[in-house]
């Protein structure tokens, strides 16, 4: 089997290699010449403990390629991902033209069926958007070529990305055909040996659950800081607080650590864009807002 990756960043870069590992032949694509030069020299563009080796592995085994040609990589590929980034607009909403010009090249260039997979983390109906974007391309071309959309929200964290993506939680799938369905169960099925499941559901369940997971974090975070200012103020020992909670299993101990407050490249921006989601769809997210 034979996938392509679209956008060979963090989440890219490690999904495409994980893939391969597991015998897939992996065609990860950029735009960024420079960067797929470097890849091909055997050069990382970023540190991820056990990265290197494993792509230097998959490259000597030829199941691992690096291009910036989307239509050379789609070539024989079933599956392919979209892992561009998804900046925050000036609104705070997600900045969907990466994903969607990926969406369009995708359309000029296939010449059989892809399932075509958001592994980007984007708003509810962005789906439905690519599927929108590929069919107004393919309405200007003589052939009609099938295709179905899924979406596969990222949860890897970086400086874990690999043991995250080899070993996951669970894997969360959103799609309307059984054909998408089934490949999805087929490329993950690798993973799923530690026990943990492979969640299919809807598109937009699929899509929403990436959101909800980073701003439950993120709430965890400033609950917890909230508590920790009142704990200042009342004579309490916040870590005494914190170890008498997180002991309760309804609560666990993780992301209840008080301190600077949340940041990284995700929770910032997934915050902002659920708020966003909530307005355009006449719902206050009151919590997050406070978040
Ligand atoms: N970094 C993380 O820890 C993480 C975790 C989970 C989910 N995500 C989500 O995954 C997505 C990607 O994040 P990232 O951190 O990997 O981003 P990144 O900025 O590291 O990588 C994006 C890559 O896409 C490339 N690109 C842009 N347009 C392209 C095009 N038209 N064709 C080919 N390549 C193109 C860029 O050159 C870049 O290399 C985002 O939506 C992010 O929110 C990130």
């Amino acid at each position: 089997m034979k996938i392509s990756v679209v956008g060979t960043g963090y989440v890219g870069l490690v999904s495409g290699t994980c893939f391969a590992e597991t015998g897939i032949i992996t065609s990860c694509v950029d735009i960024d010449q420079e960067k797929i030069e470097k890849l091909n020299q055997g050069i990382v563009p970023i540190y991820e403990p056990g990265l290197e080796k494993m792509i230097k592995r998959n490259v000597e085994k030829d199941r691992l390629f690096f291009t910036t040609s989307i239509e050379e990589s789609l070539k024989g590929s079933e599956a392919v991902f979209i892992a561009v980034g998804t900046p925050p607009d000036e609104d705070g909403s997600a900045d969907l033209q990466y994903v969607l010009a990926v969406a369009r090249e995708i359309a000029t260039h296939m010449t059989d069926y892809k399932l075509i997979i958001t592994k980007s983390t984007v708003p509810v109906g962005t789906a439905e958007k690519v599927r929108a974007a590929i069919n107004e391309v393919m309405a200007t071309r003589d052939d009609k070529i099938p295709f179905d959309v899924a979406s596969n929200p990222e949860f890897l964290k970086e400086g874990d990305a690999i043991d995250d993506f080899l070993k996951p939680d669970r894997i969360v799938v959103g799609t309307d055909s059984e054909r998408a369905e089934k490949l999805m169960k087929r490329l993950y099925k690798p993973f799923l040996l530690n026990g943990h499941p492979l969640l299919i559901m809807d598109i937009p369940s699929a899509e929403l659950t990436k959101y909800a997971a980073n701003s439950m974090l993120a709430t965890k975070i400033s609950f917890m800081n909230d508590i920790a200012n009142l704990c200042e103020i009342v004579g309490a020992d916040v870590n005494s607080v914190r170890k008498g909670i997180g002991s309760d299993s309804r609560i666990g101990n993780k992301f209840i650590y008080p301190g600077v407050g949340y940041g990284g490249s995700c929770f910032p921006k997934d915050v902002k864009a659920l708020i966003k989601t909530g307005i355009e769809n006449n719902h206050s997210l009151e919590i997050l807002k406070s978040v």
